[in-house]
């Protein structure tokens, strides 16, 4: 059974064991989640100006958006402001920033869904990050940056947390998948033929909504399963989301329990320090490596978009 806790008082240790048990958090705004809200906010309203980010499908085709969009997000993703923000959201949360990893964050949109729904703006079918190659012990954090509703936002399915779905993760090699398809979403516009790992059944009961508003975080263990909702308003929804480890967690293996993924090989080479920006060191990566990756296929996320950009 999952728990959700709105404005919990536990402390992080505490946190990160229920989270890895399926529970799920609900975080007010802090200054630094606002910030970074903000700073999407303003990329987004720049980049479209004078037209409403959230109003382009009225106005412009999706070729024209996903132009942008292959642009914008990628400037997100490496604004200094990020490096200096997700640190200090570490620390509005107790937790010590030299202990923890994250993966850069990134910026999502979901139009409606007549608009545009794939590549660059995908839209994510019922999945576990952990079908992807993510550790146990990944984190997400998840936040909208415009107000959302329940048809433009994030489903869960916490009833599957400790349920295994039929699924084909053993499809997905995440280097196999950083060289032949990362550099190449912003192409997909109109239909996406990229082979992604799917339930092979039909989920039970419909994905539950959680409606934090703009800054305010779901904070949730990488394993559920969760969905982007098919966008049935008249509004874009664009959210941020980043994924964090705790070195000692990492070290220790500790995280949830894996029933059902069967992916291979490890995001673990794209995390960098919140204390200092390093990698990870490759004797802890070594740890997850499991043989499948190739010397030729060991790209990591900047490496990728420097082949994108070519
Ligand atoms: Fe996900």
């Amino acid at each position: 059974m999952s728990a959700v806790y709105f404005d919990a008082t536990l402390n992080e240790d505490v946190r990160r064991a229920r989270l890895y048990s399926g529970d799920i958090f609900i975080l007010q705004p802090t200054p630094s989640t606002e910030a970074l809200a903000g700073l999407a906010r303003e990329m987004l309203e720049k980049a479209f100006a004078p037209l409403d980010p959230r109003l382009l499908h009225k106005h412009k085709t999706a070729e024209e958006v996903a132009a942008v969009l292959a642009r914008l997000k990628p400037a997100f993703i490496h604004h200094p402001e990020c490096k200096k923000l997700i640190p200090a959201i570490m620390r509005e949360h107790g937790e010590e920033p030299s202990k923890i990893y994250y993966d850069v964050p990134r910026l999502r949109s979901a139009y409606p869904s007549h608009f545009l729904s794939s590549g660059i703006a995908y839209a994510f079918h019922p999945h576990r990050d952990t079908w992807y190659s993510a550790p146990m012990c990944q984190l997400n954090w998840w936040l909208p940056t415009y107000p959302i509703e329940a048809d433009n936002a994030m489903g869960f399915f916490p009833g599957y947390f400790d349920r295994p779905v039929k699924n084909n993760s053993e499809i997905y090699n995440y280097y196999e998948w950083n060289t032949k398809n990362r550099a190449s979403a912003a192409q997909h516009v109109k239909s996406d033929t990229r082979e992604q790992p799917k339930p092979q059944e039909a989920l039970e009961g419909e994905s539950l909504r959680y409606l934090p508003r703009p800054g305010g975080v779901i904070l949730f263990s990488g394993t559920q399963l969760h969905e982007t909702v098919p966008n049935t308003t008249d509004f874009a929804r664009y959210s941020i989301d980043f994924r964090t480890v705790h070195l000692d967690d990492l070290v220790a293996r500790h995280g949830a329990v894996n029933i059902d993924s069967r992916c291979t090989e490890t995001t673990l080479r794209d995390y960098l320090s919140a204390a200092d920006g390093k990698l990870l060191p490759e004797e802890i990566v070594g740890l997850y490596d499991d043989g499948t990756a190739t010397e030729d296929k060991l790209l990591r996320f900047g490496d990728r978009l420097a082949v994108a950009a070519k």
